[in-house]
């Protein structure tokens, strides 16, 4: 067995190593300086108490993208060097973030061993290589992110870190292949457990969903499916699970060759980005030729979010949350016991609003972020939730998982064409079930638009103007009538702040609203996520409940509301941008 020393090695603190929200997200330059990374593992192992890295398991891998393997290399000797036992890797260092959550909740070690955290590699949607970003999150034992107290002592830490412990002679572990390798170090034996990627993930999809009824409508000839990967990780997953597990052809999977740098693209699933499978859905201005698929769906680069799609048809992600949240109970085994709760994300539209009080669920609205599920989770209060960006995701893991929304919505149009799956009768396709959805529960029109990378300080003032014109609602309205006379009033405005009803912490300043009497809302927030500049994002939504006024274009339907957003806000005065970067 292979002796390791422990190195001390002085270093001084970086700045800005702060971790947002969802981690520490910078250029692969930046995490390529020499410490840097160090710092920041070592700032974490000290924000833990001894008992969560002396003798424990952590899972260390994550989306693969570029600077992974070496990060892994580090982090697998500092862990040694820090008294961990053991570190779990998923096979070329590959584990989607939801599977992470699942592996940190679900796998048992060939010892019996349990992981208690994880270093989590990735940027999530960010794009990948040596000229991007790179990223790296810490998850707890419940499989959740760490939470604020843990971020801002590591933050903390690493202002003032002067230190940090390293394996010397350790080499480095072969991450290719699967098995147990020991080492032998000054406080005992050290394992690097290096374990496929997908089967505890996939293990756990099967207790949950019913894969014999979904692997019918795959295999029925009326049915045609497309998977993109985006290059991310999910294309680890993709094959397993819709290939082998559910019957799907090969050919239905685009891009399901996870790269280091996501194929060049930006690994982030709406119809801007997902190009070739709008394309081959028959949306968008370049719609391949032929008939489109029944279904597609796509997964950002760690694979933790999910965009649906029907044949030339999009799903909003706030409709999504509510037609799973409305049919799960029939169409999901593992929720035929009813749901605990149902929950959304502020700038979430109000579409799960409306189901959560047709079914009398328990129903909350809290902050941007996932973590603020968790604790509803952890408290048994909620089943099932979603954000307006892309994630969906229920219990059964504390990440949102676009995996299990696919399989979610497979399952809802497997349970809806069940008697139908032969014969000639008109499968009830994606579309069907969200205009049925719209007719029962009335429709959000929904639209963000997003303008990334603009001048924070610019963005700074876009907001605290709309803050302080807050203060004078008949002003507000004076000006919204004077941009267009159709839109109902503004009958309140406030910054969103949030009461956790669990551990009773409050978040402040989660974003504007402007609330308008018809319910119809303007929010406007910056983004947590961007790793330069600031991203000003504009959520635009209008209630309709009359059937007949449901199926409008939704664009056409938000341009009055639009115009008066973005002249109240001024958006091109402050921003100096005649258009959004990005429009869903
Ligand atoms: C991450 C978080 C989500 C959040 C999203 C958008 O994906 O996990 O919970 O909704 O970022 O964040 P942003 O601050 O960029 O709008
Ligand atoms: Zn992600």
């Amino acid at each position: 067995m292979v002796m390791f020393k422990v190195a001390r090695v002085d270093t001084t603190p970086f700045d800005g190593q702060k971790p947002g929200t969802s981690g520490l997200r910078k250029k692969v330059k930046v995490f390529m300086q020499p410490n840097y990374l160090e710092n920041f593992v070592q700032s974490t192992f000290n924000a833990l108490s001894a008992e969560k890295v002396r003798g424990a398991t952590l899972v260390v891998s994550g989306d693969g993208r570029f600077y992974s393997k070496e990060a892994i290399q580090i982090i697998i000797k500092m862990s040694a060097a820090n008294g961990v036992r053991r570190v779990w890797v998923g096979q070329n260092g590959l584990l989607s973030t939801p599977a992470v959550s699942a592996v940190i909740r679900e796998r048992v070690g060939r010892d019996g061993s349990k992981a208690s955290g994880s270093f989590i590699l990735t940027a999530s949607h960010n794009p990948g290589g040596p000229h991007e970003d790179f990223g790296i999150k810490y998850n707890m034992e419940n499989g959740g992110p760490a939470p604020e107290g843990i971020t801002d002592k590591i933050f903390e830490n690493t202002k003032t870190i002067k230190e940090y412990f390293i394996a010397q002679d350790l080499p480095d572990v072969d991450i290719s292949a699967v098995g147990i390798t020991s080492f032998s170090g000054p406080e005992g034996k050290f394992d690097v457990d290096v374990f496929d990627s997908a089967s505890d993930y996939v293990k756990l999809m099967k207790s949950i969903f019913d894969f014999t009824s979904i692997q019918k409508l795959i295999s029925s000839p009326k049915f045609t499916f497309c998977y993109d990967a985006l290059h991310g990780v999910a294309g680890a997953y993709a094959k397993r699970i819709f290939v082998e597990e559910l019957g799907a052809q090969e050919s239905s999977l685009l891009n399901c060759v996870p790269k280091e740098d996501f194929g060049g693209g930006h690994p982030d699933p709406n119809l801007t980005y997902a190009k070739e499978l709008v394309a081959r859905m028959g949306l968008g201005k370049s719609s391949s030729q032929g008939e489109p698929p029944e279904f597609g769906a796509a997964a950002d680069g760690d694979a933790d979010r999910n965009m649906i799609l029907g044949k030339r048809f999009f799903v909003t992600p706030s409709d999504s949350v509510a037609i799973i949240a409305a049919n799960a109970v029939q169409a999901i085994p593992y929720f035929s016991g009813g749901l605990k709760g149902v929950a959304r994300s502020m700038p979430t539209s109000a579409a799960l609003d409306v189901v959560a009080k047709h079914l009398n669920l328990k129903f909350f609205e809290v902050p941007t972020g996932w973590k603020f599920f968790g604790n509803l989770m952890d408290a048994g209060l909620c089943s099932v939730c979603g954000e307006e960006s892309f994630g969906t995701g229920s219990d059964h893991i504390r990440e949102k998982d676009g995996i299990w929304a696919v399989l979610a919505w497979l399952s809802i149009l497997a349970h809806r064409n069940k008697n139908n799956l032969s014969g000639g009768e008109k499968l009830e396709t994606v579309e069907d079930i969200v205009r049925q959805h719209w007719a029962t529960y009335g429709r959000h029109y929904y639209t963000r638009y997003d303008y990334e990378n603009v001048d924070a300080g610019a963005a700074k003032e876009l907001m605290a103007c709309l803050v302080n014109l807050q203060s004078d609602l008949a002003e507000v309205n004076k000006i919204v009538k004077g941009i267009c006379s159709d839109v109902s009033n503004v009958a309140d405005a406030d910054e969103f702040e949030y009461k956790d009803p669990v551990d009773g912490s409050i978040s402040k300043h989660q974003g504007i609203r402007y609330l308008f009497a018809d319910g119809s809302r303007l929010v406007f927030r910056l983004s947590g996520t961007g790793s330069e500049g600031a991203t000003i994002r504009l959520y635009i939504e209008q209630y309709e409940k009359d059937p007949s006024k449901t199926g409008r274009d939704s664009q056409a339907a938000l341009a009055p509301l639009v115009e008066v957003a973005l002249k109240l806000s001024k958006m091109e005065q402050f921003t100096g941008r005649s258009a959004p970067t990005v429009i869903t």
